[in-house]
């Protein structure tokens, strides 16, 4: 009794004002979960008895009730606990570890208030407050009160522009000018147009400009020729196929399954190609994240139009994580499911919040004001998800469908019907005559049927099967999208050390515990689905959330400016970098919200402010800020892999504009497809076709942009890789850029470089023709976008001269200023 009384008279109302209510949400849920449930739950209920929910504890046990409400003296579970049940003298529960005397009181004082065992979505009326406010939140009290100053938990506020010296075009260069001036610098001068033009094309397309456009726009004397380059450059296609790049793999994106066997998903593409319309389309990024959450619940109804179709790919966001399909093979489902489970957990706190929740699986977080039981939390609004083959033709589509196939039918019955009819003049013969010897009627195959026919006929018969082959090999398949959707919901269990074989108290779906440790409802969806995940995706698209929107901006400003404000993007925790511009971070973050989410509209604010435009070159006395914190000058980057085999292909001649589909597969050298396993036994003819084995397109085929190769996740594409290629198995939010020698023989002599540069040299010849000054010039034109100064002209020529334009092809290749963005 005392600890009761004591407990209410220390809690402030906000935790409820039902004193019983409360007491079993802090003292005896977590005590029966904590200390009971492992043996009295699902996983195993000893004595008959399950203390892991009310409806299961209410049936009571072997012995009968567990309780008897108000009477603690004839209740089983308080005798059991103080060892003093009658007929099990001395046996103590838990055997061999005993509560404490206060844990004992509180399990005797609640079974004396009545023993109100509310269970957890009900227990929203004796709502529990956030951490700053509520003594009671769980992280309050996991934390004894700290970890709560972590800045990104906040909700950005608009700040005002700070004043600044100098000038500040934009509001950006109002906080970049103000930390700069704060430390007696400034920004660079300005990059020239040619530099500036290369910039924009590949942060932006991820594709150097063409001769023409860097002329063009060296030309333009209009005012406002750079804002024009911008708009026509994000109105291109080209825009969502770069940007999609930076977006799949902070969705982990890859065309098979991982682990042994890494099947392909002949699919899976059709998520990519949704991710390229989204970022042209400028599609708000709040509803581009419902609709990899929910896509499934909100779609609701049949699909009419191409939008319906998407929110069902979109779904393939939830579908993306590695898959060990062997599992099954070892009955290992319960294990697969958890990896999957862990996966979207995981990828979904990386993705749209930049929280670690990889490392609260197994115990409490040990840095950031996150629990395990709020891993967990997070978990439970994925545990319905069931893998769909989504049909998303739209309904004229499909009725032409299935009127085609109905006709296919119709022909193929007619085809067979006029076999029959070929066969049945021998058949009738030989049943007759077999019926008459054995007084009985026998059955005439059509093999036999057959070898009585007369030849022409038997042809006629073959003829017609032939056809029918033929029909149906014209029949037409539905399209269908690798899709999630919800099955029935399970029960979420909080795992011991993350295992799902020690399944612990049941949880609630629910949001970081820091902001709101009460289950999330689901939400009210007009589909089968459980709600849930809509519910998780307004949340984390709402406004309000101080995650989201500072996350993407980031992941935005990262590609503008080489590095994120966070220099962390997927870890905006106490581990993480921390902002290097908090103001302008949080300035951005609300300016994103009020532009309705409009990713250009982030776009076109930074790449036009001064900060971005100002030269990469280092400025002389501005290494005070030597690693370019305070962006006193822009970064010269290295390209990553995709656009530097863009660049390539583009300029020297050989890029396909195809853009979308199924995905194509580029030559690999057999040693390297033999070493892999799952190949080598796909040859030896047990599972042939793409499915397991790797089949190339030929090479002019697959002279696509990198976005549309193949990515299996076991053969990385061999030229790529050295270049910093992401691991898939995980969201990745920021690539390596290393500089590392197998890159440079990759660019020098692998039989990607060797071609390319001799495609390089082939343009060349043809647009300059034999005159080896204009061959030298258009060399340099079309990889560099300049004229080549007088010495580069003098040596490239001695070189064309000596070694033929091929050599000069590979020479500007391979330099620094082509694989490097300044
Ligand atoms: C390590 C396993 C284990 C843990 C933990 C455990 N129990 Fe038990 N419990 C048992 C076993 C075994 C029995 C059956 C044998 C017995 O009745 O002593 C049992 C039986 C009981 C029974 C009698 C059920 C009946 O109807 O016969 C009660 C009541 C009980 N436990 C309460 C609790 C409570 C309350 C806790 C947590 C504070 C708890 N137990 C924790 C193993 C455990
Ligand atoms: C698969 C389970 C698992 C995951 C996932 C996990 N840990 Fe741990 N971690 C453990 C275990 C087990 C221990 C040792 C027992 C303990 O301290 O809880 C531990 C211990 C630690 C310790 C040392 C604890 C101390 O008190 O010195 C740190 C620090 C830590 N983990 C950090 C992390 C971080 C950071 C992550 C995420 C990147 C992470 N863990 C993810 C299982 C895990």
């Amino acid at each position: 009794m005392t600890t009761l009384a004591l407990f209410v008279a220390l809690s402030p109302a906000a935790i409820g004002d039902d004193p019983a209510r409360t007491h079993f949400e802090a003292k005896v849920r977590p005590l029966l979960a904590g200390r009971c449930v492992s043996c009295h739950g699902p996983e195993k209920a000893k004595g008959g008895l399950r203390l892991d929910a009310a409806a299961n504890a209410a049936k009571g046990g072997d012995s009968g009730p567990a309780w008897v409400a108000g009477n603690p003296a004839k209740s089983l579970i308080v005798l059991a606990v103080r060892g003093t049940r009658p007929d099990h003298a001395g046996a103590v529960m838990p055997p061999k570890a005993p509560l404490a005397a206060a844990e004992i009181d509180a399990l005797a004082a609640w079974v004396e208030a009545g023993a109100v065992w509310p269970d957890a979505v009900a227990a929203v009326a004796g709502r529990v407050g956030d951490a700053w406010t509520d003594p009671a939140n769980p992280i309050r009290k996991a934390f004894a009160g700290e970890r709560l100053d972590l800045w990104s938990l906040r909700k950005p506020a608009r700040p005002e522009l700070p004043a600044v010296k100098g000038v500040a075009p934009n509001p950006i260069d109002h906080f970049v000018l103000a930390k700069l001036e704060a430390a007696g610098m400034t920004l660079s001068a300005g990059a020239d147009r040619r530099t500036l033009i290369r910039r924009l094309s590949f942060d932006l397309h991820g594709l150097p400009p063409t001769p023409a456009e860097g002329a063009a726009f060296a030309a333009d004397a209009r005012p406002d020729a750079y804002e024009r380059l911008v708009e026509r450059l994000l109105a291109s296609p080209r825009y969502g196929e770069r940007w999609a790049r930076h977006w799949l793999d902070v969705a982990r994106y890859g065309d098979s399954n991982g682990f042994e066997r890494d099947e392909f998903r002949p699919q899976m593409w059709r998520y990519r190609d949704y991710v390229v319309r989204s970022f042209n389309a400028d599609k708000p990024y709040d509803r581009f994240v419902t609709e990899q959450l929910a896509g499934d619940e909100i779609a609701a109804g049949p699909i009419q139009s191409a939008a319906d179709a998407d929110r069902w790919v979109a779904t393939g966001f939830l579908r993306l994580g590695p898959n060990d399909t062997t599992a099954a093979v070892f009955r290992e489902d319960d294990r697969e499911r958890d990896q999957v489970l862990t996966d979207l957990t995981n990828t979904t706190a990386s993705a749209f919040l930049g929280l670690t929740y990889t490392c609260c699986q197994c115990h409490d977080h040990k840095y950031e004001p996150l629990t395990q039981a709020d891993h967990f939390r997070l978990r439970a609004f994925f545990a319905a998800v069931k893998p769909t083959a989504a049909p998303i033709d739209p309904p004229a589509e499909r009725t032409r469908i299935e009127a085609h196939n109905a006709a296919i039918d119709a022909q193929v019955r007619a085809a067979k019907a006029g076999q029959a009819a070929l066969l049945a003049p021998a058949k009738k013969l030989v049943r007759a005559w077999r019926t008459a010897m054995r007084r009985k009627k026998v059955d005439v195959t059509d093999a036999t049927a057959l070898s009585l026919t007369p030849a022409g006929d038997r042809q006629r018969y073959r003829d017609l099967g032939q056809s029918v082959g033929a029909l149906n090999a014209k029949k037409l398949g539905f399209t269908t999208a690798a899709a999630m959707t919800d099955g029935p919901a399970t029960a979420t269990h909080l795992n011991a050390q993350g295992d799902y074989k020690k399944p612990r108290a049941e949880v609630q779906p629910g949001v970081p515990s820091v902001f709101d440790p009460n289950p999330l409802p689901p939400a009210a969806v007009p589909t089968k689905t459980t709600g849930r995940r809509t519910a998780l995706a307004r949340w984390v698209a709402s406004p309000d959330n101080p995650l989201t929107a500072r996350v993407m901006v980031n992941r935005l400003w990262q590609h503008h400016f080489g590095r994120g404000l966070v220099a962390t993007p997927n870890d905006f925790g106490y581990a993480g970098a921390g902002p290097s511009h908090p103001e302008l971070l949080d300035w951005l973050a609300t300016e994103f919200v009020k532009s309705g989410w409009s990713v250009k509209a982030m776009h076109r604010l930074m790449v036009t402010s001064a900060a971005y435009r100002q030269a990469s070159v280092e400025t002389p006395g501005h290494n005070r800020d030597s690693d370019n914190r305070l962006l006193h000058r822009q970064a010269a980057r290295r390209l990553d892999a995709e656009s530097l085999r863009d660049a390539l292909l583009l300029v020297s001649g050989r890029l396909r504009p195809d853009a979308g589909g199924p995905p194509r597969w580029p030559a690999v050298a057999e040693d390297i497809l033999l070493s892999n396993p799952a190949i080598f036994e796909a040859r030896e003819g047990k599972a042939g076709g793409r499915l397991q084995d790797y089949v190339p397109d030929p090479d002019d085929r697959a002279d696509v942009r990198s976005l549309y190769l193949v990515q299996k996740r076991s053969v990385p594409y061999p030229f790529l890789q050295p270049f910093d290629l992401p691991d898939t198995g995980a969201s990745c939010g920021c690539r390596a850029a290393t500089t590392v020698a197998p890159q440079a023989l990759a660019l020098l002599n692998s039989p990607t470089a060797a071609r390319v540069s001799k495609a390089f040299a082939g343009r060349v010849a043809t647009e300059a023709g034999s005159d080896p000054g204009r061959q030298v010039e258009t060399a340099f034109a079309l990889a560099l976008t300049r004229e080549p100064t007088a010495d580069e002209r003098a040596l490239a020529r001695r070189l064309v001269a000596d070694y033929g334009l091929d050599a000069l092809a590979r020479a500007l290749l391979n330099l620094n200023e082509f694989v490097t963005v300044d």
